[in-house]
């Protein structure tokens, strides 16, 4: 099949590459001239584990091009694929560049086949059947479900595993009122022929997407509302705690060994809080749209809240350690939001660092791969940065982990014979390898 992307984020470019891989003809459209040079090149324009030797091969086999010419990129396509941004500007959810995606496609739909204009951007419930659709049919003049397919298509790719993610997805939601389109979305993806597929309507498959992302976030929310009250107990570790609850065969999957797998475990850790490019702004735009709706959201307006405090609960364990912070050297171990990216998109580090820089600290921040991008949006003259975590914590006060860097499980090594405590913002490190320890969710050492 031929299928254009439009939109070369990471949703876009990795299901480009992803569907060359199973096969297809892939042209990845975006408007920006220098990301289509770059992926023409081989060269991914974001860090995703895995994407540059498959777009490499991909494009060395002329199974993925690029390109900013739209209407010919349609020409003799089978599916487009809408993967643009949908920004949160704190009402609602910004639809100009998936309305501008749609007018677009619409313009040029390949004439004389049944061509499918598929969503795949996270969009909330009713986008693509009263806006998508209507904006394709006026910019073409034909009629959706008789002249061309519709539908909802959404992505499950979390970064540093998106192209893993991709190629074993756990489910694929096919959102569609018509049987044609449903056929032409299975043959699509037909190589993952042993994943269950959910057929359902547009609207559904919108709201599956932002209530998956929901209920992770409001496990992490939960885990960490459960640490602030073990840290109040004495005694008390919630790693063990919530270990306790996972094991519960009722909440994760039992293995055919009988043992029970992991799961949900990796959504039940406490730490400084859930960041990224999707789980803050959906679950902001998932509860107002239900305020507008004239729902009262208050689980989500409460996960949205116990975040927002994380930060703050990490510092305020470096104050109980340290007393005053004023003057004082702070290590900040971890700018990404996760491991695995240089992506710092709502990333706990970032306000961590300021809380430190407003009680006066010292601070220097360490981080393999994403200080270029954090130096763009925090600078003072007591912030530094450094890629080596020997320099970190040369002459620190403290060192606060933000991020769960695999290169981290060497501190309790280097921090041997140190005066340096370690607060961990991630339960990442055993207290028992370290002296001066503090955790989020444990009683303090
Ligand atoms: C997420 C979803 O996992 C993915 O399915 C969806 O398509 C997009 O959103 P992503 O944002 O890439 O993917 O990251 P994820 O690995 O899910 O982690 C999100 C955030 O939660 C990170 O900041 C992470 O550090 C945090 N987190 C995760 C916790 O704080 N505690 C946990 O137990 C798990």
């Amino acid at each position: 099949m031929k299928v254009v992307v439009v939109g070369t984020g990471y949703v876009g470019l990795v299901s480009g590459v992803g569907l060359a891989e199973i096969g297809h003809e892939v042209v990845c459209v975006d408007v920006d001239q220098a990301k289509v040079e770059s992926i023409r090149r081989g060269e991914p324009p974001i860090h995703e584990e895995g994407l540059p030797a498959l777009l490499k091969k991909q494009v060395d086999a002329g199974r993925l091009t690029a390109s900013t010419d739209l209407g010919a990129a349609l020409a003799g396509a089978d599916v487009s694929l809408i993967a643009v941004g949908t920004p949160f500007d704190g009402s609602v959810i910004d639809l100009q560049y998936v309305k501008q995606a749609a007018t677009d496609i619409g313009r040029h739909l390949p004439k004389g086949r049944y061509h499918v204009v598929c969503v795949k951007s996270t969009v909330v419930p009713g986008t693509t059947s009263d806006v998508v659709g209507p904006l394709v049919e006026a910019a073409s003049g034909l009629v959706a479900g008789r002249d061309f397919g519709l539908c909802m298509n959404p992505e499950f790719l979390a970064e540093g595993t998106a192209v893993k993610d991709f190629m074993n997805p756990d489910r694929i939601v096919i959102g569609t009122r018509e049987a044609r389109t449903e056929s032409v979305m299975r043959e699509l993806y037909a190589p993952f022929a042993r994943t269950e597929v959910v057929v359902t309507t547009p609207s559904t498959a919108e709201m599956g997407k932002y209530t998956a992302n929901a209920l992770l976030a409001t496990l992490i929310s939960f885990s960490n509302e459960i640490a602030d009250l073990c840290s109040r107990c004495g005694d008390v570790d919630v790693v063990d705690v919530l270990r306790t609850v996972y094991l519960d065969r009722r909440i994760s999957p039992v293995t055919p060994q009988g043992r029970v797998s992991p799961g949900v475990l990796a959504f039940l850790h406490p730490g400084t809080g859930f960041g990224g490019s999707c789980f803050p702004k959906d679950l902001k735009a998932l509860a107002a749209f239900g305020s507008a709706k004239g729902a009262m959201p208050g689980i989500l307006d409460a996960v949205i809240a116990r975040n927002r405090l994380q930060p703050g609960v990490l510092v305020d364990l470096a104050k109980q350690r340290l007393g005053s912070l004023a003057g004082r050297r702070i290590a900040v171990l971890g700018l990404a939001f996760k491991p695995g990216t240089d992506d710092i998109r709502e990333s706990p580090a970032v306000p961590v660092i300021r809380m430190l820089l407003d009680e006066q600290a010292t601070v220097v921040a360490h981080d393999p791969i994403a200080i270029e991008p954090t130096s763009r949006v925090l600078s003072s003259p007591r912030l530094s940065f450094t890629g080596s975590l020997e320099d970190a914590l040369q002459g620190a006060d403290a060192a606060l982990l933000v991020t769960s860097w695999p290169q981290y499980k060497e501190l309790p090594q280097l921090l041997r014979g140190k005066d340096i405590p370690l607060v961990d913002g991630r339960r990442f490190i055993s207290p028992a390898d370290l002296p001066a320890y503090e955790g989020i969710g444990r009683a303090r050492s």
